[in-house]
């Protein structure tokens, strides 16, 4: 018989429990993304039409920990891949701040930029479409070694090549061969190599094993978490795939149209999952720790970010919904260690939680 006990009383709103005083390597602080995807002003003239604006990423918080990997979940056109882009600099913000080792990234300057680059990398989903396919293999790991002045003799970016190489399970001779002549999970490994190249301290990795096989998916993500340990790694890993989310992270931030849901431990959030969007997520993948959870799929559409329901916009399709969460944005309720909810409904102590 599982216990049931009400998730959060509402005197836990907005108090912390997270005792720990480590410093993260990451602070995001209301991040903001919009686009502007408006068509030309004559168009808007003739069809009475306003401004449109996609609100991508809308003011999202959270932590990264040192040797930590932290994954961003949630379906397709959620605003993951946009927080990538913007934490590793290729995006630049709307609003808020992106504070790495205490510096705010979003305000530096080219210059400054330039200065930690080396140390934020980022894996993309599509290795084919990232490697460029007239360069030698030995090239494109080379790059980033010789653009950031890392090493200059040429034997010695032969012999490091060599290194990274065979560091992701390739071997030297790969150098000399293009990337169409690799299978796809070799490729992934040749991208790993390639951000590797720069000594990297912290590498974004955005639905990396997504377009691969599942039996090559766990050897890229195996590979990946020995790569974390030998070189003292930090992750953002980003992935629509719960399961591989699952594999890979320490903790895990379930995202909703452009907005953080909840975030916690991985096994807590799992387990005891609080908001209704994680459990509606959880609920539709393979129980995978046996605990006897029904599996359903998930239901409704996500709305369009061009103009997303009010309040909480998940109402539409949440079982729970009361009036006040077509009208109130719900605020975090960090009612576990490095963690939090944002629901009316948690607050309210009408949810109970099922471990
Ligand atoms: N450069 C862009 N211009 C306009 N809209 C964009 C751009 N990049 C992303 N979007 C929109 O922002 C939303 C979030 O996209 P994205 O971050 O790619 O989501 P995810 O990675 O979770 O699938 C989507 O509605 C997408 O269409
Ligand atoms: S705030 Fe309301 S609509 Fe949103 S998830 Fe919680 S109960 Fe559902
Ligand atoms: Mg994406």
């Amino acid at each position: 018989m599982r216990e049931a006990a009400p998730l959060a009383a509402s005197q836990n709103a907005g108090a912390s429990v997270d005792s720990s005083a480590e410093q993260p390597v990451f602070r995001i602080t209301n991040l903001k993304r919009h686009f502007d995807v408006s068509p030309p002003l004559l168009n808007r003239l003739l069809e009475r039409k306003g401004r449109q604006i996609v609100k991508a990423v809308d003011g999202v918080d959270f932590e990264i920990y040192r040797g930590e990997t932290f994954s961003l979940v949630g379906e397709s056109g959620c605003g993951k891949s946009t927080i990538a882009k913007l934490v590793v600099g290729l995006n630049g913000t709307t609003d808020g701040s992106i504070e790495f080792e205490g510096q705010d990234i979003a305000r530096h300057s080219r210059r400054d930029m330039d200065a930690v680059r080396h140390r934020l990398q980022m894996i993309f989903q599509d290795p084919y479409a990232s490697l460029n396919p007239r360069w030698r293999v030995g090239e494109i790991i080379a790059e980033p070694i010789q653009v950031f002045g890392l090493l200059e003799g040429k034997a010695e970016i032969k012999q490091r090549v060599k290194e990274l190489l065979e560091g992701v399970g390739l071997n030297a001779q790969d150098s000399e061969k293009y990337p169409h002549e690799f299978s796809g999970g070799q490729r992934q490994r040749i991208s790993i190599a390639r951000a590797l190249a720069s000594n990297p301290e912290f590498i974004v990795c955005d639905e990396p094993t997504s377009a691969l096989d599942v039996s090559v998916q766990a050897q890229i993500l195996n590979l990946m978490k020995e790569l974390q340990q030998q070189h003292d790694l930090t992750y953002l890993f980003i992935s629509h795939d719960l399961s591989v989310v699952y594999h890979i992270s320490d903790r895990v931030g379930v995202m909703y149209l452009g907005r953080l849901v909840e975030v916690g431990e991985k096994h807590e959030l799992f387990r005891r999952p609080q908001h209704p969007y994680t459990r509606m997520l959880l609920d539709s993948i393979p129980d995978l720790e046996m605990t006897g959870r029904a599996r359903t799929p998930v239901g409704g559409e996500v709305p369009s970010p061009l103009d997303p329901p009010s309040g909480c916009a998940f109402h539409p399709r949440c079982p729970h919904a009361t009036a006040r969460c077509q009208q109130e944005v719900p605020l975090p309720i960090h009612n576990v260690e490095r963690g939090f909810v944002a629901c009316h409904a948690v607050e309210e102590g009408r949810l109970i939680a099922t471990d």
